[in-house]
């Protein structure tokens, strides 16, 4: 088994994106803005807002961090987005999800334009990928592609499942493997025989959110087992796969923490950049 080492290949794509960072600030004479918005403290949502704010400042693009309360407004909350959709210096908004219960996040994302819609997840945005036509595309599931590709794992006619239907990653998930000519089945909560789908996987994805969810009866020898999971058990951060028993069987795989999460931060800071050389064409 060889593991898929997503925080080098991030290191590797983050110092890529730096030399063009600098490349648009040398040419339009400032840098690309990315504004993440937080509302609400949930703990978790927290860390990852910060470590956006801070590799986005390292790899030379410009962060704007706004926080509201937890008990903030849908007013308050969309006027503040309108206030950065109109903001020159902002070509990306980011509203780090899940919101307070309160709040109504499709109204909310609807107010992020979709040219500065880093996350991919406006309805322009996910139709566009949905008819296989270029976009920007939800960052950790691009961070999926784009490490398979580094590692030169071929998508084209395998058969790929994906565990989890969710607008952040199953949805996407399965929609770039299909514009990749795999054979994608999806699966989730209502799934009858799951193991039994995930044993045909060439490709398994697991975005579900729960601790060894993934073990070694579910896995085709030679698979590759892509772990999206972040699930804290005693303190510790695992991801949804067993990796004891998975590690016997798979062909590849990705490690939690150091696969698919820094994949995802540089998916974002690479969907603002592209996002900024566009609004300045
Ligand atoms: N919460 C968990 N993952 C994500 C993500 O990729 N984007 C946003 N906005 N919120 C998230």
């Amino acid at each position: 088994m060889k593991i898929l080492d997503g925080k080098q290949i991030a290191g590797e794509i983050r110092a890529e994106l730096r030399a063009r960072a600098e490349a648009f600030e040398s040419k339009y004479g400032k840098k690309a803005g990315l504004a993440v918005l937080l509302i609400g403290d949930d703990p978790a949502s927290a860390i990852y807002v910060r470590n956006k704010t801070r590799d986005c400042e390292e790899a030379g693009i410009r962060s704007f961090s706004y926080t509201l309360p937890a008990d903030a407004t849908q007013e308050e909350a969309e006027a503040l987005i309108d206030e950065l959709a109109a903001d020159e210096n902002v070509h990306g908004i980011l509203v780090q999800l899940p919101l307070p219960a309160h709040l109504r996040e499709d109204r909310l994302l609807a107010h992020i334009p979709y040219e500065k819609d880093v996350d991919g997840f406006s309805a322009y945005n996910i139709g566009s990928l949905a008819l296989g036509s270029p976009a920007a595309v939800a960052c950790t599931p691009k961070g999926v592609m784009r490490l398979l590709a580094r590692y030169g794992i071929s998508v084209s006619g395998k058969r790929a499942v994906v565990i989890g239907r969710s607008k952040i990653v199953g949805r996407p998930m399965a929609m770039l493997l299909l514009n990749a000519d795999a054979t994608v089945t999806v699966c989730h909560s209502k799934t009858k025989g799951l193991a039994e789908i995930c044993r045909e996987a060439d490709i398994l994805v697991a975005a579900v959110g729960k601790a060894n969810f993934v073990t070694a009866e579910m896995v085709k020898e030679g698979a590759v087992v892509i772990d999206v999971g972040i699930n804290r058990v005693d303190g510790k951060l695992c991801g949804d796969v067993d990796l004891a028993s998975v590690k016997e069987k798979a062909s590849f795989l990705t490690p939690v923490p150091g696969g698919i999460g820094p994949m995802t931060v540089a998916m974002l800071l690479e969907n603002t950049l592209e996002a900024a050389e566009r609004q300045m064409s």
